[in-house]
C-alpha cells in the first residue's frame, strides 16, 4: 500500500526531519519545526539551488530581503487587494473551508480558478454540507491571505508578514542592477520565509502558513523574451506536460512547446532548468510533469504560468510555480512610489522597462516531494531506506567502530571522524550491533557509512557500505577521502 501523507508526517516526526511546531502545547495548524536531520536537508536543498542557480552563474546574483517590508509594496503589488481565497464558513460549527477544495474533494473535478459564485451554484445543486457538522454552508466570500501586524509601540501602523520573497527583488531591482553592473538579461534570486495565512492548512507540508522560498526573478529586454541564446540546453529536453485543455500528460520535447508556441523562449528555459534540477537531485521522471494553468487560476500579475507537479499519495501537486509575470510588478512599483524603474539597455540603446520571468521554487514541498520519492520499505533488510540523493542527504556519512567498547578501535574510529567532519556532514554512531546501526543509518539517508574493525589495527583498511546496494568495499584509509569524493 503507498505511504499516505499521514504516515510521512509520522516517520518524519520519529527520525527527526520535521515535528508539529511546539507540540507539547498542541502544535499550531500550518506551522512546522525542522528537527536535527530536517533542518540539514533543508539547507542542503536550499544549497544546491543556491549553488547552481546563483554562484555558478555569472547572469544571476542574490539579495536578502527583511520579511517586514513598507506596506505600499504589498498595496502595488496588487496583493492586498487581490491575493485572496475562496472561503466556505458552516452555519452551525463555524468551521471554514477553501472553497475550491471543497469543491474538488466533494465533486472530484478540477476547481482551479473557480469563482465564488460558481462555488456557491455547485454547493447548492449538489447539496454539499459541512464535512464536519454536516450543516449547511454559507454563502463563499473572498478571503485575503496576507497576515498583518503592527509596527512599533502605538499599533497603529500596520504591516504585513510578506506573502512572497519576489516583491523585495523588485523594489530592490535598480540599485542592484547599479551595484552589481548586471546588464540584461539578468537575474536576481532571494531565498527566504514566506507567510500566507491559508483558510485550510492541510497535507503536512504541502500547505502551509509559513514556509521558504527560493525565488529568482530574471529580467529580460521586452522584444527579446524568444531570444534566449542559452535554449539548447533544454529544447531536447522530453518532459511530461499537461496542457491546459489536455485531460492528461503526455510526453514531449521541449521544443515541441516552442514550436507551438506555448510559451517564450526564456520561459522555456526556466522551465527547463528547474525541471532538470529535480531530475539530476533524484526525483524518478515518472513522478514529474509539468501543467500550465489554465486561464483563470493564473495569479493577477501573470501572463502565463507552469508548475511543475510531483505525483504525491493525494494526487499530483505543484512543487514549483513559474511564471511570466511580464513587466506588471515594475510598473505597479514605478507608479506608487513615482521613481523611475526602468534603465538603458546598453545593447539595444533604449530604454526599457523588463520584462520578466520567476521561477518560485517552496523548499518545503520540494523536499516533501524528495521524501516521497526517497522512501522505500525494505521488507528483505526490515527496515525503512531513504535513498534521498547524496547531495540532498542530511548526513553524509556514517563512521562505525564494528566493536563499540575496543579502546583501539573507538580510539581509531574517532581519529577518523575528526579527520572528516569538518568537510563532510557526519555521525559517529558506536551503540548496538553494526546491522541496527546500518538500519539507522537507512532510515536517516545516510549513503554510506564506514565501518572501523580489529583488521583496521592491523591492516590501516575500513569497509565503506553503499546504502542503496548494501555492498561492501575494503579500503586502505590513506584513500578514504578521495574515494569519498568521487562517491559523493
Ligand atoms: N512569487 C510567486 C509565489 O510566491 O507564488
Amino acid at each position: 500500500m503507498a505511504l499516505s501523507i499521514e504516515d510521512m508526517a509520522v516517520f518524519c516526526k520519529k527520525k527527526g526531519f520535521v515535528y508539529p511546531s511546539a507540540e507539547i502545547y498542541g502544535g499550531i495548524a500550518g506551522f512546522f519545526d525542522y528537527g536535527p536531520l530536517g533542518v540539514e536537508l533543508k539547507k542542503n536543498l536550499e544549497d544546491q539551488l543556491w549553488k547552481r542557480f546563483v554562484r555558478s552563474r555569472c547572469d544571476v546574483v542574490g539579495i536578502d530581503g527583511s520579511i517586514i517590508t513598507n506596506p505600499k509594496v504589498w498595496q502595488a503589488s496588487g496583493h492586498v487587494d487581490c491575493f485572496e481565497d475562496i472561503m466556505l464558513e458552516c452555519t452551525k460549527c463555524h468551521h471554514r473551508f477553501r472553497g475550491d477544495h471543497m469543491i474538488e474533494d466533494k465533486l472530484n473535478i478540477n476547481a482551479e480558478g473557480i469563482s465564488k459564485e460558481d462555488v456557491d451554484k455547485l454547493i447548492k445543486e449538489n447539496s454539499i454540507k459541512c464535512p464536519d457538522c454536516k450543516s449547511e454552508l454559507g454563502k463563499a466570500n473572498q478571503f485575503n491571505l496576507m497576515f498583518d501586524t503592527n509596527v512599533g509601540p502605538v499599533g497603529e501602523n500596520t504591516a504585513y508578514l510578506r506573502p512572497e520573497t519576489a516583491q523585495l527583488i523588485f523594489t530592490n531591482f535598480r540599485l542592484v542592477q547599479e551595484n552589481a553592473r548586471m546588464k540584461l538579461p539578468f537575474g536576481i534570486a532571494q531565498t527566504g520565509k514566506a507567510f500566507r495565512n491559508e483558510i485550510s492548512p492541510r497535507d503536512f507540508l504541502f500547505r502551509v502558513r509559513e514556509f521558504e522560498q527560493f525565488e529568482i526573478e530574471f529580467f529580460i529586454h521586452p522584444k527579446k523574451t524568444d531570444d534566449c541564446p542559452m535554449i539548447n540546453d533544454v529544447e531536447a529536453m522530453e518532459i511530461n506536460i499537461l496542457l491546459e485543455n489536455d485531460k492528461d500528460h503526455k510526453k514531449a520535447k521541449i521544443k515541441d512547446l516552442l514550436s507551438k508556441k506555448i510559451l517564450s523562449q526564456w520561459h522555456a528555459y526556466w522551465l527547463g532548468q528547474f525541471y532538470k534540477f529535480f531530475l539530476d537531485m533524484g526525483i524518478n521522471p515518472a513522478n514529474l510533469r509539468i501543467r500550465q494553468h489554465v486561464k483563470d487560476e493564473l495569479a493577477h500579475y501573470a501572463r502565463a504560468c507552469f508548475d511543475i507537479e510531483y505525483n504525491f499519495p493525494f494526487g499530483w501537486k505543484e512543487i514549483h510555480g513559474n511564471a511570466d509575470r511580464q513587466s506588471f510588478d515594475l510598473e505597479q512599483h514605478a507608479k506608487h512610489s513615482k521613481k523611475d524603474l526602468s534603465f538603458f539597455d546598453e545593447e539595444s540603446k533604449e530604454k526599457v522597462t523588463p520584462s520578466v520571468i520567476e521561477p518560485s521554487q517552496g523548499i518545503g514541498r520540494a523536499m516533501l516531494a524528495f521524501m516521497f520519492d526517497a522512501y522505500e520499505d525494505d521488507k528483505k533488510r526490515g527496515n525503512i531506506v531513504l535513498k534521498l540523493s547524496p547531495k540532498l542527504a542530511p548526513v553524509k556519512l556514517g563512521i562505525f567502530p564494528l566493536v563499540g567498547n575496543k579502546e583501539e578501535v573507538t580510539k581509531l574510529a574517532m581519529k577518523i571522524y575528526n579527520g572528516l567532519k569538518d568537510d563532510f556532514a557526519c555521525q559517529y554512531d558506536k551503540s548496538g550491533s553494526v546491522g541496527r546501526r546500518y538500519a539507522r543509518a537507512d532510515e536517516a539517508g545516510i549513503p554510506y557509512c564506514i565501518t572501523i574493525d580489529f583488521d583496521t589495527l592491523e591492516d590501516d583498511s575500513v569497509t565503506i557500505r553503499d546504502r542503496d546496494t548494501t555492498k561492501q568495499e575494503r579500503i586502505k584509509i590513506a584513500e578514504l577521502r578521495e574515494k569519498i569524493i568521487n562517491l559523493l
